[in-house]
């Protein structure tokens, strides 16, 4: 292989590709030892309530049980800074499917057959699962996920909306959606002369390290994570999950290794979910359909455990220019799972109310959508009055209605047919924040001309290892084939989550910052270096720390076409076309990769992923990948990413902004734009399965 010189913006292969598509890569619970257990968890079978007895005399009777740990008899925890990882510890059932024993086995076999044997005895006190505009219970909080306002009004919006020419006033109801990453959350832990070692598959392991410290009672330097391949997270492994906890219990409590993954049925309850929304947006605006005034109403659910308020009227704090705004979260506590983060929390289920919206109004208006859009463009974000550090959501939507023939449209719905099928064609924005965390890296020189490069990322399918070889390689001026990159382990540098889009800018510029400092030490060393190299080191800190004068995202437009079977009601997308302005590109394949990955995800939320919530049963009834429907190649013929190059000097070293989850953001209200461009019909639910089309 050849060495490229400057390899930042190049589209470098994977490093650990090989690893993966020829199975040596391991993954969390595939690191088995003799003699390790396995565990399997018994999930509450009632959705609210107490157990008054749990019987495992039949349990242990079975050939290969070992232990049966419940909340009699489970090593205590202190406080976790997250109380779903309160697990074992007493009586209460919040939900159905919290664990409420684990199972020790010498086979996985045994470990489910001892589980089916656990006999549990419940009172239950009746439950609350179902989330309506109405429900009693709603109320604001304070801040809802990432710290955002609960409520931020800005003027009158409710007078301006009723003194506006042209008014929408629409609700959007969105169902719960999972993650459903190809590979389950899984653990492995051992203890071994008083330290703990947890291969974990998760999005962040420092965070994981510390949150297991809080939980066992442990000094952090005890104990140590390691992530090293994911297969997948979607930010359902952004926060450690209870398998971590309950393995680590289960090899205390033994003195034996302890591998604990979590069947893909037990997930939808304990791995997080998208909660849902019933979301009400009204648009005031003239004739020339400039808007006078946005509001955006969510009601959502979280768990009886904690508050976690799916931030969804945030984006129309950010996306057109209106003198008067009203965004509001109401949440209510119900006897559910507790929701967590799923790819572009607020984001995707925001963005679908408004950009479906936005649609209603172009169509009402008779004005282009495209144009529409570009009508409303603010000079400022509109929240806060601060500039943009770069905006280039018009060159977005000109570059993706240039790319995908969006003006060959007759914008009168229901008359493109071919055979049975009606045809039509949909757009909508996207937005996503930019955002920094906390993150450490060193930076080693070898005497043989080599660099190691040390920093606890995560590569949760992204090809982390790769773009911040690259990183590393552009600030030494080498050949990136000549760094090597250690990621995935707890006892390196800290490093933040992968998630929030943010795993490269607060990585990369720990690496940049480090191999910085390197490189000047360097070149006080013009002739040979120590035998033990040089190494320097940097963190994030002050960056994260800082407020931005500036608000910082990036942009995107997406298009779909779609087909619907006039007879059927079925929906095909044909085209799905992305743009985003994402400030400077680091690797062209990687980021096709996760643009695309997002869409495809856009798609699933459009057609076919939902999670039903059984009020009677009293949780998600799809749980598995045969109920819950994620889409597969098949579903999108033909997807396209494309991006504009945006120079932003406000963002991080490298340039660039966050590209993980834009991708899923609009892209089903594009899809749902289009069958409303192809049929006439407005459908204000999702998924669009076919019997809401007939
Ligand atoms: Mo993502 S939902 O921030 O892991």
């Amino acid at each position: 292989m050849s060495e490229s010189p400057q390899a930042l913006g190049a589209p470098v292969v994977r490093r650990e590709g090989r690893d993966k598509v020829t199975g040596t890569a391991r993954y969390a619970a595939e690191h088995p030892e003799p003699g390790c257990l396995y565990g399997w968890i018994v999930p509450a079978s009632v959705a609210s309530g107490r157990v008054t007895a749990i019987r495992t005399a039949d349990a242990l009777a079975l050939p290969g049980v070992h232990t049966v740990l419940t909340h009699d008899n489970a090593p205590r925890l202190e406080e976790p800074d997250d109380p779903i990882l309160s697990v074992l510890q007493d009586d209460r059932v919040p939900h159905r499917g919290w664990p409420v024993a684990l199972v020790l086995a010498e086979s996985l076999e045994s470990a489910r057959a001892g589980a089916e044997a656990v006999h549990v005895e419940y009172t239950t006190t009746g439950h609350d699962v179902v989330l309506t505009a109405g429900h009693p219970g709603l109320y604001t909080p304070e801040e809802a996920n990432g710290g955002f306002p609960g409520l931020r009004e800005r003027g009158d919006a409710a007078r301006a909306f009723d003194a506006a020419p042209v008014r929408i006033d629409a609700t959007y109801t969105l169902r719960g959606l999972h993650n459903h990453p190809m590979e389950p959350h899984a653990s492995t832990a051992r203890w071994a002369d008083g330290h703990l070692t947890v291969h974990d598959s998760s999005q962040g392991s420092t965070t994981v390290r510390d949150s297991l410290a809080k939980a066992l009672g442990l000094d952090r330097d005890r104990i140590t994570v390691v992530s090293e391949h994911v297969g997948g997270g979607f930010g359902s492994k952004g926060t450690p999950r209870p398998q971590a906890v309950l393995a680590s219990m289960g090899a205390r409590h033994s003195g034996l290794t302890v591998q604990l993954a979590l069947p893909r049925r037990y997930m939808a309850a304990i791995v997080g979910h998208r909660a849902p929304t019933v979301q009400r947006v009204r648009l005031g605006a003239d004739r020339d359909g400039v808007l006078s005034s946005v509001s955006h109403e969510i009601a959502t659910h979280t768990s009886r455990l904690k508050e976690f308020v799916e931030q969804a009227a945030v984006p129309a704090r950010v996306m057109y220019a209106s003198p008067h705004s009203r965004t509001e979260h109401r949440v209510a506590a119900l006897d559910v799972p507790s929701p967590s983060w799923m790819r572009a929390p607020g984001e995707a289920s925001g963005m679908y109310a408004l950009e479906s919206a936005m649609d209603e109004l172009a169509c009402v208006l008779g004005i282009d959508p495209v144009e529409l859009r570009l009508r409303n463009e603010p000079q400022t974000e509109p929240d806060s009055g601060r500039p943009f550090s770069s905006r280039n959501l018009a060159a977005c939507l000109s570059e993706g209605a240039r790319r995908f023939g969006w003006y060959d449209r007759d914008p009168q719905p229901a008359t493109r047919e071919e055979g049975p099928w009606l045809l039509g064609t949909g757009v909508a924005s996207a937005t996503y924040p930019v955002l920094l965390s906390k993150s450490a890296a060193s930076a080693h020189a070898a005497p043989d001309g080599t660099f190691r490069i040390e920093v606890n990322a995560t590569d949760i399918g992204t090809g982390a290892r790769t773009v911040l070889a690259q990183i590393a390689a552009s600030v030494l001026d080498v050949p990136q084939e000549r760094v090597t990159i250690a990621i995935g382990n707890s006892d390196l540098p800290t490093g933040s989550v992968a998630g929030g889009s943010s795993g490269t800018a607060s990585w990369g510029t720990a690496v940049h910052k480090a191999a910085t400092v390197l490189a000047a030490r360097l070149a006080d060393h013009p002739g040979q270096l120590p035998a033990e190299g040089i190494t320097a080191t940097a963190d994030t800190g002050e960056e994260a720390a800082q407020e931005s004068p500036y608000a910082r995202h990036a942009f995107g437009a997406h298009f779909a076409e779609v087909a619907v079977d006039s007879l059927t009601g079925e929906v095909r997308v044909r085209r799905l076309l992305g743009v985003y302005a994402a400030g400077r590109i680091l690797n062209p394949r990687t980021a096709r990769s996760q643009f695309i990955g997002g869409m495809v995800m856009g798609l699933g939320m459009a057609l076919t992923e939902s999670s039903t919530m059984d009020p009677v049963f009293g949780d998600f009834t799809e749980r598995d990948l045969a109920s819950y429907h994620v889409p597969v190649c098949a579903d999108v013929p033909d997807i396209q990413a494309h991006w504009i190059d945006e120079e932003d000097p406000h963002l991080n070293p490298m340039g660039s902004k966050g590209i993980g989850e834009i991708g899923i953001v609009g892209t089903a209200a594009a899809i749902g734009n289009a069958v409303r461009h192809a049929t006439g019909a407005r459908l204000r639910e999702l998924p669009l399965t076919p019997d809401k089309l007939l």
